[in-house]
């Protein structure tokens, strides 16, 4: 029997987990201890942080693992480059983890690669940081180099902004580092692709809208495929080939974010080796290209793969639609339920609300409600998205009155 380590035992890693109990494999789940869903699926468990890359080494070691993966969370890659290296497992190297994980190398090897690259500077220095702010003589956002889901990120419209944000954004850094960049306008994308031996091929790309909330960098809605057309899809696609393909990946699932500016010139946000969060891996990539993801990262982790998957494109029109709640107490949750059963809902974190929960003030991602919605057009899809949100009537009791569901 094949004995699988999985990291990670949240919602977004059980249909990993449940993919490889099915096929037979022992699995071992590797998470802190806590209310998350896979802890109950996994064969065996240990209760260590995903990051401590020693320990999970150690556990590894102990139970003479075969593979080593995860899906849908950043936090993992390192730690899973270091036990696959250490041990002699498939996966990519540590290098390759790090230009993935680290936005500070992330832009050095755009560079590098001579690919048009947002103007950044990285520093533990608020003076030096200043000077950087004064020379790029635009609006600029400000960010840890090695967090995730929007922590610690913040807008830059002013010297006054950098001093008040700087420390606050140094304390998202593990590594007490920061990246002050050019703030780029322009339309947000997503690319996802499916890698291995070293050729990257496009999964699937999406329009990503921003909450118009101030400081909160979340996407309220991902709609694929995309509306863009012809040439500019090209340079997307080609942008981010380049760049897949460039960090030296070698095999694995990507998902990126560029931006796009008025002459059509993509920039990298950020990629990563791995599939996308919020059911983009799990659920969005089979809607529209068929293939199981799962499936491919459970055998690439045990060195099976051995060709390019065949998979299909832009199969439907599927969206994550995303809302948050305002801070208060859940006194009403109508609709929920008729929306959990609309025939076209395809995944949900909607059975996370409870009558009487207390609702914290949010700016990361990590507390958005996600539905995946499908359908066969874009017009029907836009239409479905207004019915869902029409269907949602949460009700939460704040200080300043009962408030709805916050959309956009
Ligand atoms: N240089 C930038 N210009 C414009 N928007 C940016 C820039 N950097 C980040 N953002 C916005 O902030 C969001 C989160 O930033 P990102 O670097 O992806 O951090 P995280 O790892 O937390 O997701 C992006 O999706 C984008 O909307
Ligand atoms: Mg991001």
């Amino acid at each position: 029997m094949k004995k699988l380590m999985i990291l990670g035992a949240g919602v977004y890693q059980v249909p990993i987990l449940t993919r490889a109990k099915e096929r037979g494999i022992y699995t071992i789940a590797v998470s802190p201890d806590g209310d998350y869903p896979g802890l109950a699926i996994a064969d065996k468990v240990y209760h260590i942080d995903v990051r401590a890359e020693k320990q999970v080494l150690e556990a590894a070691r102990a139970e003479q693992i075969d593979g080593i993966t995860t899906d849908q969370t950043d936090l993992a890659m390192d730690t899973i480059a270091y036990v696959a290296e250490h041990m002699g497992l498939p996966g990519i190297s540590r290098e390759c983890a790090k230009l993935f994980t680290d936005k500070s190398l992330m832009r050095k090897k755009g560079e590098e690669l001579g690919l048009p690259t947002i103007r950044s500077q990285v520093t533990d220095d608020l003076e030096e940081a200043q000077e950087f702010l004064q020379s790029l003589g635009s609006t600029a956002i400000i960010k840890p180099v090695d967090n995730q889901g929007s922590r610690g990120i913040f807008p830059i419209n002013s010297p006054e902004d950098l001093t008040a944000s700087f420390e606050r954004a140094m304390a998202f850094s593990k590594t007490g580092r920061v990246i002050l960049e050019q703030y780029v306008e322009g339309k947000e994308y997503e690319v996802d692709s499916i890698v291995f031996d070293h050729r990257a091929r496009t999964l699937m790309y999406a329009d990503v809208e921003l909450f118009d909330i101030p400081g909160v960098f979340a996407s309220k809605t991902r709609i694929y495929p995309s509306a863009m057309e012809g040439e500019k899809v090209q340079r997307l696609l080609d942008y981010n080939r380049k760049i897949i393909e460039g960090f030296g990946l070698s095999e694995g699932i990507t998902h990126s974010e560029f931006k796009m500016d008025r002459s059509g010139q993509p920039y990298l946000l950020e990629a990563a080796a791995r599939g996308g969060g919020a059911f983009v891996s799990s659920h969005i990539t089979k809607l529209q290209t068929g293939l199981d993801t799962a499936e491919f990262l459970i055998d690439l982790a045990l060195g099976e793969v051995k060709e390019m998957p065949r998979f299909s494109r832009n199969l439907c029109y599927c969206c994550g639609v995303s809302f948050y709640l305002p801070a208060g107490k859940i006194i009403s949750l109508e609709g929920v339920e008729e929306a959990k059963a609309l025939k076209y809902m395809c995944a949900h974190r909607l059975d996370d609300l409870q009558p009487g929960m207390i609702t914290e003030a949010f700016s990361d991602k990590t507390a958005r409600y996600i539905s995946v919605l499908r359908a066969d057009t874009r017009e029907e899809l836009m239409q479905r998205i207004d019915e869902y949100r029409e269907i949602i009537r949460i009700e939460v009791e704040t200080p300043s009155g009962v408030r709805g569901p916050i959309w956009g």
